[in-house]
């Protein structure tokens, strides 16, 4: 008589996300690792994404610039560029070898940057002349933006565009528009950063239209069913807040139909910034109910409560960050039950190219 095989776990059951036949749900979050020098991807990204790739497993990569005004961090990558697109290729490459789903999310940091990353050391651009009263990153002062003028956002639009279809030449399967965190999108999205009185400020349609206008522009480039989109309506980060994130998150969800893209990312209320879980009396269910492609659920995920959200269809995909950083065999580790390594904050962020990137040990390799 044959052996039958265990039931899988829900997070090792295998999904259909559009034109990408998924053999579990376990999802690479994007994840800033700062070791791009220039901006240029580099060698050591090769082994890392690969370390990190399973058969039928679906990769975000780190957030990437989609012009010369988008970084904010140093060391992050780019692709606008020829050199950055050629950079990528080995990269993408090597996820795909090992039979990976491989998204590039596309990123313009806005305000949370300085003059000190700009073309020309001009201002950061934003939706908004309001500077952040925090400190940027890792200490580095922010230096106050400049609103864009309404003539100047389809050019914005535009390079999110061609970043796209850079991304698409570079191999990647698809792209996730970063619309989370308090960056460019978030920043005209949200009603205590957006103080514009143009068609991009003030209504809730208004202050989504550059969000969905770089949806449209990209989707007519490369085609829906390579594009989602990257939402945290209720996360405070960066200073980007809502008065009403539901109905934010809601409009969001219900308008993406339109473009029919192939999936909404959403972040837990429960990461009001982007790193730290507190209590929320709030759930994504009202998006994940009212959007109509795959939905993918991020933040503060473990094993068991990833396990559970697939269960209750709360989301299609999980998607996790620090314990992937830590853990490059996450998904057999799932599978297994096996115990997971801690991760060490003080090197996510660090330019070394092998410290606390690829050097966190597979389950063989400790057994
Ligand atoms: C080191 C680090 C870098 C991050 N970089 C990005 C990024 O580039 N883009 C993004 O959307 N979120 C970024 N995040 C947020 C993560 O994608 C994720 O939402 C967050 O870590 C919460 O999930 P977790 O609890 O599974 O780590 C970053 C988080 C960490 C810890």
């Amino acid at each position: 008589m044959a052996l039958q095989a265990p039931t899988p776990i829900p997070l090792l059951t295998p999904y259909k996300m559009g034109n990408f036949n998924l053999c579990h749900r376990v999802v690479l979050a994007p994840l800033t690792r700062m070791r791009s020098y220039g901006n240029v991807p580099q060698p050591n990204a090769i082994l890392y994404y690969s370390q990190r790739t399973s058969k039928g497993g679906l990769l975000i990569s780190e957030a990437t610039g989609v012009s010369d005004t988008a970084q904010g961090y140093p060391n992050t990558p780019g692709i606008w560029t020829k050199e950055q697109v050629e950079a990528w290729k080995p990269i993408v490459d090597a996820v795909h070898a090992k039979g990976g789903v491989f998204f590039c999310q596309l990123w313009h940091v806005g305000r949370v940057s300085n003059q000190d990353f700009q073309p020309n050391g001009q201002a950061p651009i934003s939706s908004t002349d309001k500077p952040l009263t925090v400190e940027g990153f890792h200490g580095a002062h922010s230096t106050p933006p400049r609103r864009l003028r309404t003539d100047e956002i389809p050019q914005i639009v535009n390079d999110f565009r061609i970043a796209a279809r850079n991304a698409i030449e570079a191999g990647f399967d698809g792209v996730e528009i970063h619309g989370a965190h308090g960056y460019l999108i978030d920043q005209f999205m949200k009603d205590e950063v957006n103080d514009r009185t143009d068609q991009y400020g003030g209504s809730l349609e208004n202050r989504c239209r550059f969000a969905l206008e770089i949806v449209k522009a990209i989707t007519n480039e490369i085609g829906a069913d390579k594009v989602g989109i990257r939402l945290s309506p209720f996360a405070d980060f960066m200073e980007s807040r809502d008065s009403n994130p539901k109905a934010l998150g809601l409009y969001m969800a219900e308008s993406l139909n339109k473009y029919e893209i192939l999936y909404c990312h959403m972040v837990e209320p429960r990461m009001k910034n982007a790193f730290e879980k507190s209590e929320s009396p709030h759930s994504l269910l009202p998006m994940r109910k009212a959007f109509r492609g795959t939905f993918l659920v991020a933040g503060g995920y473990e094993r068991e409560d990833g396990n559970n959200a697939i269960a209750k269809n709360h989301g299609d995909l999980v998607v996790y960050g620090r314990l992937f950083i830590s853990n490059p065999d996450l998904p057999k580790r799932f599978e297994l039950n096996a115990p997971l390594n801690k991760y060490n904050r003080d090197t996510f962020y660090i330019s070394d190219p092998i410290v606390g990137y690829t050097d966190y040990p597979f389950l063989e390799d400790t057994s």
